[in-house]
């Protein structure tokens, strides 16, 4: 069998991710200081696998320091997690910081600048306080934008001399795709014109606090974590193809335009007022866009969406939503992460590596998530007890291979984050789909347990390259 080597720069990012609500727990949370998932676990609990949720999540607040060792071992250089609004503090109309929350990040950031690994933080990973939710319909109000621009100015304040680089959202297409477009998660509301609300306000949301932080002068960057999904048609018929570009403008472009060309591309606002969906936006918010656009750019990269032109039985005209253009298409013979129910295709990387350098001036950008997720991971543990996760090990190594060919392609990528650090939990799947190089022994106090992908990645780091 022929294998192949390429090399890993220098300065490449070889890290992981995760979040605050999907790690850190419940302990010293006070009265009221609910997120949007913790809200949900509260009140549909059941739907939430096996029970297991954000109260506990793995606990980091209070282990935080033996994880932070477990990065070093396992040859981190970057370690990504999010500070979660709701907590940080406990009251949001005036920005009232919580000082013992505050105090944790600090006391995080010092002990992973001891062990040498970089901080990238987002300032909302699904954080948004149930406060905000239930008060003001969250991020369909300005209040909102308002009020998160205040909780930013504060981490700002707090934390700028320990944190360089700063991301305005995880994934913001996610909440309001799940819960006002396909009403599949709490509130579970369906309502198209607030979709798109919460789509420009986070949009806005990110401009502001581009301005704010260029104008206090601090150093760094401020990017956003996004998840465009590269996107092939059927075929090349040109109604495939449509159907493929239409899926592309209404949950990719969406975010991708103003947040790095600053302004949203004129056939959405098309498509918009032709299928009536009601939003609001000023010209005066359209040039803070245009005037802000990010430094870079974190990129979630799990799977390749498939798409085909909508059959008739399909699309539904009232209200929008945008599978009146298109309709999911299952390769045959695809190859399945069978746990997940998504497709491996680690060309997607490459994909979207020259979609940027091609369309998008080369922005830089790395990586931001990408995993395995798997069921029942202890069928694969050994007499030592630890768990032998080859299909991981191939995973990554496929993945971080396009990533840096393509940057060998001329590509601006920085880096190949992991998700995740350790298994945590997620929304509604909880401990289900285990992601990490490190394994949560739920069984056993949560007890830490460094997966045999931990040793590989140690040995990718001290090496600086990659054999296949
Ligand atoms: C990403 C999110 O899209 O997917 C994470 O940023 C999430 O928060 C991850 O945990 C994995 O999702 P799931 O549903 O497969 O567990």
């Amino acid at each position: 069998m022929s294998t192949k080597t390429i090399a890993i720069p220098p300065s490449f990012i070889l890290g992981a991710a995760a979040s605050a609500w999907q790690t850190e727990g419940w302990t010293d949370k006070r009265e009221g200081q609910d997120s949007w998932p913790d809200l949900w676990y509260k009140n549909d609990r059941h739907v939430w696998h096996d029970g297991y949720g954000p109260a506990v999540a793995t606990n980091f607040y209070q282990r935080f320091r033996e994880d932070v060792q477990l990065m070093k071992q396992a040859g981190l250089t970057h370690y990504r997690t999010s500070i979660n609004w709701s907590r940080f503090l406990t009251d949001y109309e005036n920005g009232v910081v919580d000082e013992r929350y505050a105090a944790y990040y600090d006391e995080l950031f010092d002990e992973m600048q001891r062990h040498g690994i970089v901080p990238m933080i987002c300032l909302e990973h699904y954080e948004l306080p149930g406060y905000l939710l239930e008060t003001y319909g969250g991020w369909a109000s300005k209040k909102v934008v308002e009020l998160y621009l205040l909780y930013v100015e504060k981490v700002f304040a707090r934390f700028h001399h320990k944190v360089t680089r700063w991301f305005t959202f995880n994934e913001p297409i996610v909440v309001q795709t799940r819960v006002y477009l396909d009403a599949l998660r709490w509130p579970y509301e369906q309502n198209t014109g607030t979709w798109m609300q919460w789509n420009h306000h986070k949009n806005l949301a990110t401009a502001k606090v581009v301005k704010l932080f260029r104008e206090k002068g601090y150093q760094g960057t401020v990017g956003c974590i996004l998840n465009p999904e590269v996107t092939y048609p059927r075929s090349r018929a040109p109604h495939d193809v449509l159907a493929a570009e239409r899926y592309d403008l209404f949950y990719n472009r969406v975010f991708l335009d103003p947040m790095v060309k600053g302004h949203y591309p004129p056939e959405l606002f098309r498509l918009l007022e032709k299928h009536q969906v009601a939003w609001d936006y000023s010209e005066e918010e359209l040039a803070i866009i245009r005037d802000n656009t990010v430094d870079e750019l974190g990129i979630n990269l799990y799977y390749p969406h498939r798409v085909k032109a909508p059959s008739r039985a399909w699309h539904t005209e009232t209200p929008f939503h945008p599978t009146y253009y298109y309709e999911p298409f299952e390769l045959p013979g695809r190859k399945m992460n069978k746990s997940r129910g998504w497709e491996i295709l680690p060309e997607i990387i490459y994909d979207m590596a020259m979609r940027l350098k091609n369309d998008y001036g080369n922005i830089p950008w790395f990586v931001a998530e990408s995993g395995m997720g798997i069921e029942n991971e202890g069928q694969f543990r050994n007499a030592a007890g630890t768990i032998e996760d080859d299909y991981r090990i191939d995973f990554i190594a496929a993945h971080l291979y396009q990533t840096l060919r393509a940057r060998e392609a001329g590509a601006n990528c920085q880096g190949y984050m992991l998700w995740a650090f350790t298994d945590n939990v997620s929304p509604m799947n909880a401990f289900k789909n285990r992601y990490g190089l490190i394994e949560i022994d739920l069984q056993n106090n949560r007890d830490r347990r460094p997966k045999k992908s931990a040793g590989w990645f140690r040995k990718l780091r001290d090496e600086r390259q990659l054999t296949l």
